[in-house]
């Protein structure tokens, strides 16, 4: 009984230690256009700047600090700019208010009174997610739109989706039975601007009125210079400007081998098999995946029969968890290690240890 307590306040104290960077920024102080300075990022490092959160984007002001010239990260516009569910299925129904939407991009869907607007993703707004088990849910706390969908999809299944008439009653019913008043999140959004690594991270750091996209070519990302804030601007990609490159801690490995094998080699060329040990190195897993050629990535997750659990070779406790199938009960055939999705939910698996992989590795702190 105190070995069992003790056990919990040990796993406690182990969950809560902060998670290390898993990107480090660096400034390059030479004038390029945007395509150039992608091509010397991509080179050099990983790519031009992502910027995933606030404390990504304060990094990046310190690397780049006290330029009296605007500064390239990666972020440019496409041609793409449908609107999209954040489940990702297929946009067959719209049921907009009238004159809506008005916004140009990065713009997100709020429900009223059975009708839908856009307004900036950026606003806080109460939200509502989609639960396999109970369905709708009511999230009554003010986020914006990218910390909604994160939210539900780390409690739920994601931000509810809305594909016929029929389930546009059934949510407007939901809201009127729950008292829910004002604009509420629900899962749709556009976006034209795009990471030069594919990232789908959704922040944004726009200066008032940007983007405006004068003159129609104004479609690569500067961080301002003239004031302390250093928001962003949007401008043409044929300027010249110094840039912030990324080189990402993780790193995929398109060899197909077991895990021990994968673990010695990462061990041998970087520091070790990656420990996935919150939502956001998950995010970044799943950026990176994208790119493998087998159907599931090994991770560092390893199985014990002797206790019943799962743990990171690093030594980290395994507290965040994302599986589609947890089987620790399985302990008749090989030794089970843990591996991601490299498609569909990207969610982890358990296999014989004996398979034959792509991995990632963790990248030297330089
Ligand atoms: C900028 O993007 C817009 C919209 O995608 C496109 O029509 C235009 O040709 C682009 N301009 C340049 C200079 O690439
Ligand atoms: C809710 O999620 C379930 C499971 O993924 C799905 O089958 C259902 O269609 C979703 N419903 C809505 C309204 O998004
Ligand atoms: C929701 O409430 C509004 C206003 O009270 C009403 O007009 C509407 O018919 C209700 N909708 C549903 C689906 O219950
Ligand atoms: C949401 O929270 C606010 C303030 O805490 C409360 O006044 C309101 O009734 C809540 N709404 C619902 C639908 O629970
Ligand atoms: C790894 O396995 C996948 C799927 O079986 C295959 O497509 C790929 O070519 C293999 N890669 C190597 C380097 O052998």
């Amino acid at each position: 009984m105190e070995q069992t307590l003790y056990f919990i306040l040990l796993l406690i104290a182990l969950c809560s230690v902060s998670e290390c960077v898993q990107r480090q920024y660096y400034f390059i102080n030479v004038q390029k256009s945007w395509t150039e300075a992608q091509r010397y990022c991509r080179e050099n490092y990983t790519d031009l700047a992502t910027v995933d959160n606030m404390n990504d984007m304060n990094e990046v002001k310190n690397v780049s600090a006290n330029p009296n010239n605007y500064v390239w990260i990666g972020l440019q516009r496409t041609s793409v700019n449908e609107w999209q569910w954040s489940s990702g299925d297929h946009v067959l129904y719209l049921n907009w208010s009238t004159g809506q939407p008005d916004g140009r991009d990065d713009e997100c869907a709020v429900m009223k009174n059975g009708q839908w607007s856009d307004v900036s993703c950026s606003n806080s707004q109460t939200f509502i997610c989609n639960n396999t088990n109970t369905g709708l849910v009511f999230v009554n706390q003010t986020k914006n739109w990218r910390d909604a969908q994160s939210y539900c999809r780390q409690n739920h299944i994601d931000l509810v989706s809305v594909r016929n008439q029929n389930e546009n009653q059934q949510l407007q019913k939901f809201i009127n039975d729950s008292h829910i008043s004002g604009d509420v999140w629900i899962g749709l959004f556009r976006d034209s601007w795009q990471w030069s690594d594919q990232s789908d991270s959704l922040f944004r750091y726009w200066r008032s009125n940007e983007p405006n996209g004068a003159g129609g070519n104004e479609n690569c990302t500067a961080i301002t210079s003239n004031d302390a804030l250093r928001d962003w601007n949007d401008v043409p990609c044929n300027t010249k400007f110094p840039f912030v490159c990324h080189e990402d801690k993780l790193i995929l490995i398109k060899e197909n081998l077991t895990w021990s094998e994968a673990l010695r080699y990462c061990r041998q060329n970087h520091v070790d098999l990656v420990s996935v040990h919150s939502e956001e190195i998950q995010r970044r897993v799943m950026n990176v995946v994208k790119q493998a050629s087998t159907g599931a990535v090994w991770l560092g997750l390893r199985h014990s029969c002797t206790v019943g659990l799962w743990f990171w070779v690093s030594g980290q406790t395994v507290c965040y968890q994302n599986w589609e199938i947890d089987d620790s009960e399985n302990c008749d055939s090989a030794v089970r290690s843990g591996a991601v999705q490299s498609g569909g939910d990207q969610r982890w698996i358990s296999r014989p240890e004996t398979d034959r992989l792509n991995f990632i590795c963790s990248r030297n702190e330089e």
